[in-house]
């Protein structure tokens, strides 16, 4: 069944605690953890205090999805802050071979991501190091924007690609999610949709779940 990854980005944060509890019990299976530096991104979201503080209130899998410059200098800090998974951008890292060794080295794993407009021949040789494949559906840096169709040809490629090379990796996707483009992606092939405004603007989080499963 796909796998449900609901971004805090779109959460309350004066009741972070609140929303997160909200979205586990109602059957989310990964946290997406989107952590902005405002220069690989024009935002700025938060880093290590706040994902150290949400840690101490739940076991959920943490799924961070750094959109930082040289990721590579902070891994150590982000596995203490309690990350199970670290998915860093191609686009990001002056050697996003390293980078990928240096995130299993530390016992988590690791995830690769390509922006809209990078062909999945950017990473097809780093592949094999990878846990994870997280597509992103818009330009990164914000949450509510309009799904971008050219995901999901990415996806099916990474899927024939995953079949091909007889690897294991998830892919996930990232970006404008709701029922009708979630429909779109797990025909494709995903495994794991992330979503943040259709589940955190939505009262029946349940619901709104469950929809997009
Ligand atoms: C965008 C982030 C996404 C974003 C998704 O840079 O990586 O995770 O929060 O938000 P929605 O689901 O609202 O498009
Ligand atoms: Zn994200």
């Amino acid at each position: 069944m796909t796998k449900i990854s609901p971004s805090i980005l779109a959460a309350d944060f004066s009741k972070l605690g609140e929303d997160i509890a909200s979205v586990e019990n109602a059957g989310a299976d990964l946290l997406h953890i989107d952590v902005m530096d405002g220069i690989f991104v024009p935002n700025i979201s938060f880093g290590m205090p706040v994902i150290s503080s949400i840690r101490k209130n739940t076991g959920m899998f943490f799924d961070v999805h750094l959109m930082i410059s040289e990721p590579i200098r902070y891994l150590d800090e982000f596995k203490k802050a309690g990350a199970d998974l670290i998915t860093v951008h191609v686009e990001a890292c002056k050697d996003p071979e390293k980078t990928l060794r240096a995130i299993r080295e530390l016992g988590l794993k690791s995830g690769i991501s390509i922006k809209p407009c990078t062909p999945v021949s950017e990473i097809r040789a780093l592949l094999p190091l990878c846990d994870l494949v997280l597509v992103m559906s818009v330009e990164p840096g914000f949450g509510g924007q309009k799904f971008m169709p050219i995901a999901l040809d990415k996806i099916s490629e990474l899927d024939a690609l995953r079949k091909e090379l007889a690897l294991s990796y998830e892919i996930e996707v990232d970006g404008g999610i709701n029922e009708e483009t979630a429909k779109a992606c797990t025909i494709a092939g995903a495994d794991i949709l992330v979503a943040g405004s259709s589940v955190f603007r939505s009262d029946d989080r349940k619901a709104a779940i469950d929809a997009l499963r």
